[in-house]
């Protein structure tokens, strides 16, 4: 019998607290770590079919116009080229999000954005292909663009139901004490997954097998039906190993569908492979933003008014505007509030969901405002924010289901030395440096999506766990095997966890940091109902059964688990949201600290220390959750100093669509992190009492940097990222 479980009411307990494995939390090493270090973990170009074909994505060359002809007769007759496939129905515009399950078709005749794929040759080999396309002829008429999102901010127009507002902003700015009111802008930036975009497509009569790098496989699977005219029952998606995915692969991309239709025109497996260049121009970005803040504050330092309105660029047709306002809504107090989102139209590659969409290009000027803010009413960064936590929701007046943010920032000024900060800029110098100190709140927003699994009990002992959820670098495999193991008694090594495919029950995804405590949730449910079904057949309540070593026991009864489950024993759960939901404002908190080091000459970065306290409810892996904080912390680095699309403004194509140009933190970049994590549980969010943890990270991480830059030398730069040509001018004298 299924189980399903809606989130309606917190729930009183856990058994995770009580099976006394010791298993859960501890950190384990990845599961598949030994087949991705050995190269044994197969990922999606990577599959070798017999007669498999490559087909390499033919990039539009101009930024917008109509495709006039492609000259694929020629090409084909260049050596080892099959075929070019010019479907101008049925090739794609990306999905930005894993929740769509429509695919919005764009002809392609019409150009939108520079790169976008216009057709795939396909050919015997990966080079024949790349070399074919490059030689393609095309012919384009080129159309007048949109290029330019600074020139364009003044044509934004309010997203639908964006705009949310409370009190009187106007007169609390007024009669402010302090105030502040100011732009910050962020650039548009690139997820650069560590592996690209690709799909292997195989066909057996109208059924459909996609091979693919994607991360939310059950929606993943709908969209790409939809894109082919099929049900979604003739498509089935294998995704086991995905090499990161940071949003850009939430939904399909245009090499998914152009290996489905390139593999069944020709009736045989395609794979498609994007070059590092083509995902930075045709799968999904972060849009630029532009962030007006106002806050307005009393004497005593408690805010008035809060107003957070934000400018962002898409295509036409396309209506997701990144929420920078997201934490900004409940993490400080204040009557007045006022938020709202715009959207600039730009002929420039989609934009959509990248690493906490909202919170981390939202906290970069949030947490710097306040910083602002505590220097001018002659507060502690710190302590301007613990007089502001609002004790609910100050939106909607909801309870928190959980918030251990001003213990982190306390503990974590501690361990920091914050003690040490000098007040003012320009105190400490050491040799040819500056050196400051700053921290920022970390706040992600906790979601719990629809998730199921399945869980079998085999005669020798062990358990085997099945779900389409995905590991994109998360620690998946890992955590879900922990849940089991802690659940049935059972080792890590006696659990086998299979994921990443449409066959087994569909499962949340990954993303939004919702996937380990969704995905988790479900595994935990399945458990207990196999717990539930191993006391009857032990004739003993469920609350009296003790599993452990692999037996089961109550009382003076003792059995291998094995024996209670020679008839395949298995359990199906799923969980889903329900009103807690709606009942409890939930979210991840932390506190980011730096130390940083400005050239009093060169007004270059370093940064020196960075350390992150985190409460995320139940740490399920320490490791695998540590390692996912230090990613957020590196991405929080790269947004404070070096990450940013450069879109030329004259053509609109992506000037540093590569790894050499576009600067993401290397090693010599990233200082020893340290992440800590606090005790915590919330009942509200689901059984396993976790939180998300994935995006925390990130979160307010680069504004602790940004302050710390002020810190040292005394600059305020706005503009992100903190590039030395900002602060060079503005540094004292030499
Ligand atoms: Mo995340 S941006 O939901 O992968």
């Amino acid at each position: 019998m299924d189980v399903n479980f809606k989130m309606d009411a917190p729930v009183k307990d856990s058994l995770l607290d009580h099976t006394g494995q010791n298993i859960i939390s501890r950190p384990f090493d990845r599961v598949e770590g030994p087949l991705k270090v050995s190269g044994t973990a197969r990922y999606a170009a990577e599959f070798k079919f017999p007669g498999l074909l490559h087909g390499v994505l033919v990039s539009a060359p101009v930024g917008k116009g109509r495709v006039a002809s492609i000259d694929g007769d020629s090409a084909e007759q260049m050596p080892g080229v099959v075929k070019v496939i010019t479907d101008f129905g049925t090739f794609l515009r990306n999905c930005a999000q894993g929740m769509d399950t429509e695919a919005p078709v764009q002809g392609v005749r019409d150009v939108s954005y520079f790169g976008q794929p216009i057709a795939v040759l396909v050919a015997e080999s990966h080079e024949a292909a790349r070399e074919g396309a490059h030689r393609l002829a095309i012919e384009i008429d080129r159309a007048e663009g949109r290029f330019d999102f600074d020139a364009r901010l003044d044509t934004a127009e309010p997203k639908k139901d964006s705009s949310q507002q409370k009190g009187d902003l106007e007169a609390a700015l007024r009669s402010a004490h302090a105030s502040i009111d100011a732009i910050w802008t962020t650039p548009s930036q690139n997820s650069a997954a560590m592996e690209l975009h690709a799909s292997t497509a195989i066909w057996e009569g109208d059924k459909l097998t996609l091979y693919g790098s994607l991360q939310m496989l059950a929606s993943n699977k709908v969209q790409l039906a939809d894109a082919l005219g099929l049900e979604p029952d003739n498509v089935r998606i294998v995704a086991h190993y995905v090499g990161g995915g940071f949003g850009s692969k939430l939904g399909i991309s245009p090499e998914s569908v152009a290996a489905a239709i390139a593999a069944r025109e020709l009736g045989r497996p395609v794979s498609v492979v994007m070059t590092r260049q083509q995902v930075f121009d045709a799968t999904v970005r972060r849009s630029a933003t532009q962030q007006h803040l106002r806050l307005a504050a009393d004497a005593q330092g408690r805010l008035t008014a809060v107003a957070h309105d934000t400018i962002t660029a898409n295509l036409d047709g396309e209506d997701f505007s990144e929420p920078a306002s997201a934490s900004t809504k409940f993490l400080y107090g204040g009557e007045a509030r006022h938020f709202s989102n715009s959207i600039v139209r730009m002929d420039q590659v989609l934009s959509g969901s990248m690493r906490a969409p909202g919170e981390a290009v939202g906290m970069l000027a949030l947490e710097c405002a306040m910083d602002e803010l505590a220097e001018k009413l002659g507060l502690d960064p710190i302590e301007l924010r613990k007089r502001n936590l609002p004790e609910r929701d100050p939106m909607e007046g909801l309870p928190f289901s959980s918030r251990s943010i001003a213990e982190c920032m306390d503990i974590g000024a501690a361990e920091f030395g914050w003690s040490r900060r000098a007040p003012a800029p320009l105190n400490r110098r050491e040799g040819d440096w500056w050196i400051g100190y700053g921290m920022a709140a970390a706040a992600r927003s906790n979601m719990l999506i629809k998730s199921s699994a399945r869980v079998a009990l085999t005669s020798e002992g062990r358990a085997v766990v099945k779900t389409d959820m995905t590991d994109i670098g998360t620690g998946s495999y890992t955590i879900l095997a922990q849940i089991a193991a802690e659940m049935l008694g059972l080792s890590m090594d006696l659990v086998d966890v299979h994921l990443g495919d449409t066959n087994f029950p569909p499962a949340s995804g990954s993303g939004g940091s919702f996937g380990a405590s969704s995905a988790g949730s479900s595994v935990y449910l399945a458990c207990e109902r196999l717990r539930q079904i191993i006391a009857s057949r032990l004739h003993c309540a469920p609350a009296d059964l003790v599993l452990s070593d692999g037996m089961a026991r109550w009382g003076n009864v003792s059995e291998p688990l094995g024996d209670l489950a020679t008839d395949g024993l298995e359990a199906t759960a799923t969980i889903e949201p329900g009103d807690t939901d709606k009942a409890f404002l939930q979210a991840s908190f932390g506190a980011h600290f730096a130390e940083v080091a400005v050239n009093a000459y060169t007004g270059e970065t370093r940064v020196c220390r960075m350390e992150g306290t985190f409460a995320a409810g139940r740490i399920l892996n320490e490791k695998t959750a540590r390692s996912q904080c230090y990613g957020g912390m590196v991405f929080g680095i790269g947004a404070a100093l070096t990450e940013e699309l450069i879109h030329d403004t004259r053509y609109g194509n992506i000037v540093n669509h590569d790894l050499a140009e576009y600067h993401l933190p290397v090693n010599a970049d990233v200082p020893q992190l340290k992440v800590r994590f606090l005790e915590e549980r919330d009942y509200a969010a689901n059984p396993l009492l976790a939180k998300g943890i994935g995006e925390l990270g990130i979160s307010g991480a680069g504004a602790a940097i940004a302050n710390a830059i002020y810190n040292a030398c005394g600059v305020r730069v706005r503009c992100y990222p903190i590039t030395l040509d900002k602060l060079i001018d503005k540094l004292p004298p030499a």
